[in-house]
């Protein structure tokens, strides 16, 4: 019998010689990995993002519509210079993440896009010098700015709004974004006039419309209602004789975290919904996938530390914590968890935490795992996104070391953080 595959092609079971089938990360066991670079570890498959951007490519054909990888969902340099590699521009929020594009492909400035309610002088100034692809502008306020700081460094910003198309879409609130009571994007009916302002500056070329609703949406039919908008907008500004060349769609394309999925057939779907509405207007569209490029193309590893029972519960107490994956504390995520060795032991109901002093420290809680033993392995699926990215030090521990797998070869990316890390910028008082 063929061995299962949790999240294709990256991540699977294979049957070794007179063992029991174990996890692998294409041609290494996760096991080799836990014990040559400790745990916890994030561990990337460059196949399975690799398989991910083509997928976007094809659905959308490669000259009409641009990948720009949201950076925020997995910032490591090396896998922006994979995804460059693979041709993708980047979404950037901030000038550290566009530092790290420009660290990871020097050439890549043209094909950022800048998004973010609260952009600085200096974000702004940096990313001007960068020359990137678009500005998207999210207030009549951040505009004077953009203006004042192109005409100061006498550099043209190409200049989009982010509207705000007021459309709900089912998602966690914490990371819903498209409805007027969230803070981002200016309103959509306000926008005409925005636009009719920012035309009037020299060093501003308006040069297209962005929209972006939310994170881990599935549905498409909101896609669609907010593209609506978005085309119906870029008719009236064409009216008004602006050029609008861009169609910047935002990302927040969600993926399936409960297990693998016809990933082909949610994009096809998905790709609709951001293109028919669009089909007349001969614009190019921009795209911001993070999620669901990275995200099932990394597994947090972790080893079991001990197990015990308190009254009638169970838990596994594992190496890695709410510092190194926050999802479930914060989202409520339902991250998948598996054995990385003997996957058909006996089901037990189980709490799976780490050993951070809060409750809130959780992988999952109440659920039915394969026994496993002290020292055991787990790999936590879906972690490739938002996982190291929203790491923290708190209880003074490091961040887990990332390591990128091609084929046969694991590659060291980003060591584990050292406690003298954790203490260098801090200043004491010499006694
Ligand atoms: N573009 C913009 C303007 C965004 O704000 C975001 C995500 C993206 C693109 C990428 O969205 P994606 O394709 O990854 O869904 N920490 C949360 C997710 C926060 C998303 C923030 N913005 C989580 O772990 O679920």
């Amino acid at each position: 019998m063929k061995a299962p595959c949790e999240r294709p092609p990256g991540f699977c079971y294979v049957s070794e010689k007179s063992r029991k089938p174990a996890l692998y990360a294409e041609q290494i066991p996760l096991r080799a990995l836990a014990e040559q670079f400790g745990t916890p570890l994030y561990v990337y498959s460059s196949a399975a993002i690799d398989e991910r951007v083509r997928a976007f490519q094809a659905a959308f054909g490669r000259s009409e519509a641009a990948i720009c990888y949201s950076v925020k969902a997995n910032p490591n340099q090396s896998i922006l210079r994979l995804l460059g590699e693979l041709g993708c521009g980047f979404d950037v929020v901030s000038s550290g993440e566009l530092e790290r594009v420009l660290r990871a492909r020097p050439d890549s400035g043209p094909r950022v896009v800048f998004s973010g309610v609260g952009k600085t002088g200096a974000e702004i100034d940096a990313a001007l010098k960068a020359g990137i692809l678009l500005f998207n502008v999210e207030s009549a306020a951040e505009l004077e700015v953009l203006a004042a700081r192109a005409a100061r460094l006498r550099r043209t910003a190409r200049t989009a709004f982010r509207v705000n198309p007021d459309v709900p879409a089912d998602t966690h609130p914490y990371i819903s974004t498209g409805l007027e009571k969230h803070k981002f994007g200016v309103p959509i009916r306000e926008a005409r006039e925005l636009y009719r302002k920012a035309a009037q500056s020299r060093y501003l070329r308006i040069a297209g419309v962005s929209v972006h609703i939310g994170s881990q949406i599935s549905d498409p039919a909101p896609f669609r209602k907010a593209m609506e908008r978005v085309a119906r907008l870029v008719s009236e500004l064409r009216a008004d004789r602006h050029q609008i060349d861009y169609v910047d769609a935002g990302g927040g394309l969600g993926i399936r975290y409960a297990g693998s999925e016809d990933f082909e057939k949610r994009l096809a779907e998905y790709a609709q919904a951001i293109t028919q509405p669009l089909r007349d207007l001969r614009v190019k569209v921009l795209l911001e996938p993070g999620r669901s490029i990275i995200g099932p193309a990394g597994v947090l590893l972790t080893r079991v530390l001990y197990r015990k029972r308190n009254g009638d519960k169970r838990f596994v107490i594992v190496d890695a914590a709410m510092n190194d994956l926050i999802r479930p504390s914060l989202y409520q995520a339902e991250h998948q968890i598996v054995p990385v060795e003997d996957r058909k032991a006996e089901l037990e109901t189980v709490d799976v935490v780490g050993p951070v002093c809060e409750s809130g420290d959780f992988f999952a809680r109440g659920r039915a795992l394969p026994q496993v033993g002290e020292q055991d392995l787990l790999a936590i699926l879906d972690a490739g996104a938002y996982g190291m990215a929203l790491a923290s030090n708190y209880n003074s521990r490091v961040r887990p070391a990332e390591v990128l797998v091609e084929g046969k070869k694991a590659r060291l990316i980003r060591r584990r953080e050292a406690i003298s890390d954790l203490l260098r910028a801090e200043i004491v008082k010499r006694v």
